[in-house]
């Protein structure tokens, strides 16, 4: 661990400068610094500026040094919502869905998760962890200095809890931080069928043992038709915030169910999905602050609506992106087809999904303060893409501009 870097001459350095999320018109905001430089040291910014402000007389022995000359640099992205743990793949459930069928009927069939969560309580820990290793390196490739990683494919106590030990250790090993999500209340497992209730109450218990192992920050439910009801994902979500977990709620995906609603009457960090969500529902997210985290490659993969992201920010919602990535409505952990979808068919503007994917993300994880902006005394999580501004990351569509990636002032990719 050295972390001792300086970065300098770069065409655009955008700060996304903030320690909570930008709401509403806030987000255009990027705080760009032309000719910028950034200090970091020991792993930690210590200083942000005009390169000649910064570095005229500065001591630079003991620093690595880049010159970001026609490059710009941004935050690491934060994916802020996948489902990276599993095994198995679905390609035939695609193929169905390419025919007519859709994911909730896939589902009802007794495919979708329920597939995903046989192969996953198989595999041993190595395997996961394997797998788990190559994806966080694709990640990383696209920029992704943190994830959000979710459980929901063991549906049962032991493969949960392994899913969970896997990504505590891919936290520790990987250079991209993981942020790790129980997701016990994914779908009911066969052993359960027409017994909802009682795989709740097995959930709620299982919540003990994962605070008090501190095997997850986050809890979250798949509150959906057919899936968990809006008063079974708040009785969970009721418990799993009395014992210091944040709450996140898969919300009004296919159908306006109100869990728009129950995130803001939670206080939840954030609400994902939320194709379906109402007008009342995002007025009061916008009003109790919650994140409304949207998953355009699931829309596009499942070709549903997508989100209503203008009317959430002009209502004065925060807003997040993310890619969703798993196995089943999206398997794709692309950064660019994000920012494609996000401003070419979700009425966002650059800027927007800049913070979206940067400072935004950061607050969907309640990690605002330490990541997602470039200010001293956060982490020195840092991209410099190839192009002098942050506007080639839709333009250039579909295309991976990322050039190197720093992970608190290391260079751990190029
Ligand atoms: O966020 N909607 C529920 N869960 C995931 C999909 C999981 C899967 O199909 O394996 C999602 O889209
Ligand atoms: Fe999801």
């Amino acid at each position: 661990m050295r972390g001792n870097l300086i970065i300098k001459n770069a065409s655009q350095l955008v700060t996304c400068s903030g320690f909570r999320a930008k709401q509403g018109a806030e987000m255009s905001e990027l705080g760009i610094i032309e000719n910028g430089a950034v200090i970091v040291e020991k792993g930690m910014i210590t200083a942000v500026g005009d390169s000649d402000d910064l570095l005229t007389g500065f001591n630079t022995e003991g620093f690595d040094i880049v010159d970001a000359a026609g490059k710009s640099v941004l935050p690491g992205f934060v994916d802020s919502h996948t489902h990276f743990v599993f095994a198995g793949y679905r390609p035939d459930e695609f193929a169905w869905r390419l025919r007519g069928d859709s994911y909730m009927d896939i589902m009802r069939r007794g495919g979708g998760i329920a597939n995903t969560v046989k192969a996953t309580r198989r595999a041993g820990k190595d395997t996961l962890i394997s797998l788990g290793l190559k994806r966080l390196d694709t990640m990383l490739a696209f920029g992704v200095t943190t994830v959000e990683g979710k459980s929901g494919y063991g549906l049962d106590h032991d493969t949960e809890i392994k899913q969970l030990e896997v990504m505590q250790a891919l936290n520790r090993i990987h250079p991209v931080d993981v942020a790790v999500t129980f997701l016990g209340a994914h779908a009911t497992p066969a052993e359960f069928k027409g017994r909802k209730d009682a795989f709740i109450d097995l959930v709620v218990e299982m919540l003990d043992e994962v605070a008090e192992r501190g095997l997850a920050q986050f809890c979250d439910v798949f509150c959906e038709k057919n899936v968990f009801s809006v008063d079974q994902a708040e009785r969970l979500l009721m418990q799993a915030k009395t014992l210091g977990m944040g709450a996140k709620i898969h919300a009004d995906e296919m159908v306006q169910l109100g869990g728009a609603e129950l995130s803001a009457r939670l206080k939840a960090v954030s609400a994902d999905h939320l194709l379906q969500a109402s007008d009342q529902g995002i007025l009061a997210m916008a009003r109790a602050g919650v994140v409304a985290t949207l998953l355009p490659g699931t829309a596009f993969s499942l070709k549903e609506p997508y989100a209503r992201a203008r009317f959430m920010i002009d209502q004065g919602c925060a807003v997040a992106l993310a890619t969703d990535f798993n196995p089943g409505s999206c398997f794709s952990n692309s950064i660019p087809l994000m920012f494609a979808l996000a401003t070419l068919y979700m009425g966002m503007a650059t800027e927007e999904a800049v913070t979206a994917l940067t400072i935004n993300g950061a607050a969907a994880l309640n990690r605002a303060d330490t990541i997602g902006s470039i200010d001293v005394g956060k982490h020195g999580d840092l991209v410099i893409l190839e192009y002098p501004s942050y506007r080639f990351l839709p333009y250039h569509v579909g295309m991976n501009i990322v050039e190197k990636v720093v992970k608190q002032g290391n260079i751990v990719f190029s």
